[in-house]
């Protein structure tokens, strides 16, 4: 990656990187590493393979596509990287954090320091404002109402919603109401953005809008976001494209 802190070096990195999943070990500047990492859901008789052995290195300020049937392990995946779920065996590493060694209290808060999460659905609370629900995840943490409330004003700014904050989400359309998500998951600052199918329920174009806004958040402040989509066209606006069948990535592709 030519990034660096958001700033993009006028020379690309003239490395080949050889794009070897199995290789796990934590690149230079790779803020998130996946080795061999296993997901079983259920019991006897009934196990699930969700994930079966899933090496992977993301590094700071790309921009990952993660691709795949319905099915596949996409949403597993993000839950395990992201640390929201368990893994049953191997390991994730974030910002060079074992994550498997944090109490579940201490995850939670890692989370809430260090990443932010966009999902199809909203997820908003329709009896808050745009601007309480960015700031709610500030407010439960501790965060005085004074400052949560500048703070969510400026995320929703970053997402060209400054004039919307009063507005509930049924007043909002749908890539709107997206951009209130987007805004409440960068309102700690976050290093890291997971989103899991984030213009499923959005149409081309305005699914496009959002791309678009990620983006930029990517090229201006040098946020690294995993994004989990059905979508060749949100593919192809990221670096790097991770496919997976059957709980396995079987095939990368590097766009930029
Ligand atoms: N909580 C769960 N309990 C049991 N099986 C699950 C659970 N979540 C997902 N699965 C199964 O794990 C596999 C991968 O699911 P998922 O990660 O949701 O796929 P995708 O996001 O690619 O559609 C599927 O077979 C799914 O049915
Ligand atoms: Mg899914």
């Amino acid at each position: 990656m030519s990034r660096t802190n958001g700033l993009t070096l006028p020379i690309p990195a003239p490395v080949a990187r050889a794009a070897a999943p199995a290789a796990a070990a934590s690149r230079a500047g790779s803020i998130i590493t996946l080795d061999q990492v296993t997901k079983v859901y259920g019991a006897n008789g009934t196990r699930v393979h969700a994930l079966a052995g899933v090496s992977l290195s993301v590094e700071r300020g790309e921009m990952v596509a993660i691709m795949g049937q319905s099915g596949c392990g996409k949403t597993t995946l993000l839950n395990c990287a992201s640390g929201l779920d368990d893994v049953t065996s191997g390991s994730v590493s974030i910002a060079g954090q074992d994550i498997a060694t944090l109490s579940d209290k201490a995850r939670t808060t890692f989370r809430a320091h260090n990443m932010g999460f966009v999902f199809q659905t909203y997820n908003l609370l329709p009896v808050l404002s745009a601007v309480e629900n960015v700031e709610l995840p500030l407010v439960v943490s501790g965060v005085s109402p004074k400052e949560a409330r500048q703070r969510a004003q400026a995320a929703l700014e970053r997402v060209g919603l400054r004039a919307q904050g009063e507005k509930r989400p049924a007043q909002l359309s749908g890539g709107q109401r997206q951009r209130v998500t987007i805004a409440r998951s960068l309102v700690n600052n976050p290093e890291i953005v997971w989103a899991d199918e984030p213009t499923g329920a959005l149409d081309s174009r305005t699914a496009d809008d959002i791309i678009t806004l990620m983006e930029t958040l990517n090229e201006d402040q040098g946020l690294t976001f995993v994004i989990v989509t059905h979508d060749a066209a949100v593919g192809a606006r990221c670096h790097r494209i991770i496919h997976m069948v059957d709980g396995a990535i079987v095939r990368e592709e590097r766009l930029r």
